[in-house]
């Protein structure tokens, strides 16, 4: 879909975000022909560089990002005439006129200033872009997450956002839902009959959904020791995708039906506070072990390694598992086991939903055992849907049973790349469709859930619990759903 001219502003942008994913994502963009001429790419950051420098700092990020093959020389040439390099403090009011000057004549253009930076400097940056004079009519700003660390300071950060720009011009970006699998949930959900009048108590026992990284901290242990994984992940892509799953269907597929229907799970969550938190929750911070047959270092050693010796003893967690409840008529009684870490035994992204076993089985004890349904939905890598079937084993050896699976894999289906989310939504915040983004009463929320929970952790004495690296987080995880009578599917 074609998208007006636009100019884009990104802050931060000697940071990791911008060259690792905004600016390979704008240059994908270009290659496929969407962004229209004329349109102009600006970094910001506090470095001395020139915009020659600039240019040939995002080259270097664009090889190590990006498949050879997607770096051709034409869009290469049309992609860097684009960008120029702005050095400005952009928490300081002086300074501005350079970027006040590189986006003069461009008044009546989508206008977009992407905060890759720090929650904190999000309320002044806003503040300055004002006093400049840049918020255009047509302007949009767009908030990385996580916003805010806890309630107080996101309604802090959303007020002092909301004075410069008004709701339908501010994107708060989740990227989790930019990816083609999660937007495929509403697809599969809402789109085919045959699972809605399954998908309740009534037939489902419980879903998992896990978000396991094989990476660990190092590099941006700054921000992480200071986030954890409740913050980085669960308090936005896991409370997300729970959404997703959860939600009634929306009216229609436009921004606040669908935006709707996922702030009431939000609200609808069980709290989980004091005692619940030592039994509803686990803590983990990996120590070294081994990932992919690679030794690796643990995340306390990572952080010695950066403070060139020994840092502070670090609570942060790297590995959470919750047990929650959607407290309505849909999900009551039915747990959702959210698990995420980093340096687990495999990168992988999966929804599980566990069917309830049939209520009486027909078959004779030696026919083996009658499974339960399972629909696995995978949000990534090896993207697809698999559910979970009983069959009989085939030949003549009498009725014997045996799980199969359906699998549909889309790379096999489709043949085609998938965009990264963030090309996805880069465009639609240029196009000004926020349906993707989160609305400011969501964000809010989800901290109000989650910040019980940070307070339990706190409260309590307990450090989060060792796990090696490479295995799936420590023992206590697995004793929290085993608890239920219910196991982990890690080879779903
Ligand atoms: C980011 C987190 O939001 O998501 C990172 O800050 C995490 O810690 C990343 O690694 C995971 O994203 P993806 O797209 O690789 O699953």
């Amino acid at each position: 879909i074609p998208v007006d001219i636009f100019d884009i502003v990104v802050f931060g942008g000697t940071g990791d975000l911008a060259l690792r994913k905004l600016m390979p994502s704008l240059f994908l963009r270009d290659h496929d022909g969407q962004i229209p001429d004329g349109s102009r790419i600006l970094g910001v950051s506090r470095s001395d560089l020139s915009s020659a420098d600039y240019v040939a700092r995002l080259r270097a990020g664009l090889e190590q990002h990006l498949d050879q093959d997607d770096l051709d020389d034409g869009t290469w040439q049309r992609f860097s005439a684009r960008i120029a390099h702005v050095r400005l403090d952009a928490t300081k009011a002086e300074g501005w006129d350079g970027l006040v000057q590189d986006l003069k004549d461009g008044e009546d253009r989508s206008r977009v200033f992407y905060l890759a930076t720090s929650p904190d400097l999000f309320g002044p940056i806003c503040r300055n872009l004002k006093t400049a004079g840049v918020v255009t009519p047509k302007a949009r700003v767009v908030l990385e997450k996580p916003i805010g660390r806890d309630l107080e300071s996101a309604c802090r950060i959303n007020d002092e956002v909301g004075t410069v720009f008004n709701e339908d011009q501010i994107f708060r970006i989740d990227h989790y839902l930019g990816k083609e699998t999660v937007q495929n949930l509403m697809a599969l959900r809402f789109a085919n009959s045959l699972f809605e009048p399954l998908w309740t108590s009534a037939s489902i026992d419980h879903i998992q959904i896990t978000v396991a990284e094989t990476i660990g901290v190092g590099g941006r242990s700054g921000y992480y020791d200071r986030s954890g994984a409740l913050r980085d992940m669960v308090q936005n892509h896991l409370l997300q995708l729970l959404c997703l799953v959860a939600m009634e269907p929306p009216v229609r597929l436009d921004k606040d039906s669908v935006r709707d229907e996922k702030l009431k799970v939000l609200q609808a969550l069980r709290p989980i506070a004091d005692g619940d938190v030592g039994v509803k929750t686990v803590s983990g911070q990996y120590r070294s072990g081994a990932v992919d047959g690679q030794a690796v270092p643990g995340y306390q050693d990572e952080l010695n390694a950066e403070a060139d010796g020994d840092a502070p003893e670090s609570n942060t967690e790297t590995f959470v598992v919750i047990k929650a409840e959607v407290e309505n008529w849909r999900w009551a009684g039915v747990p959702f086991y959210l698990r995420t870490g980093k340096r687990l035994p495999k990168r992988s992204s999966e929804i599980i939903i566990q069917f309830r076993p049939v209520p009486h089985s027909i078959f004779e004890q030696g026919a083996g055992e009658v499974v339960a349904n399972r629909l696995v939905i995978r949000l990534q890598p090896d993207e697809g849907v698999t559910l979970n079937l009983m069959t009989k084993d085939p030949g003549p050896g009498g009725l014997r049973l045996r799980p199969a699976p359906l699998n549909l894999s889309f790379a096999e289906t489709f043949k085609v790349r998938y965009p990264d989310a963030y090309e996805r939504l880069l465009m639609d915040v240029v196009r000004g469709n926020p349906t993707l983004f989160m609305r400011r009463d969501e964000v809010e929320a989800a901290w109000s859930w989650v910040e019980p929970i940070l307070e339990g952790w706190q409260r309590g004495s307990e450090r989060p619990k060792a796990y090696t690296a490479g295995t799936w987080g420590p023992s206590a995880a697995i004793a929290l759903i085993e608890r239920d009578g219910r196991t982990w599917h890690d080879d779903a």
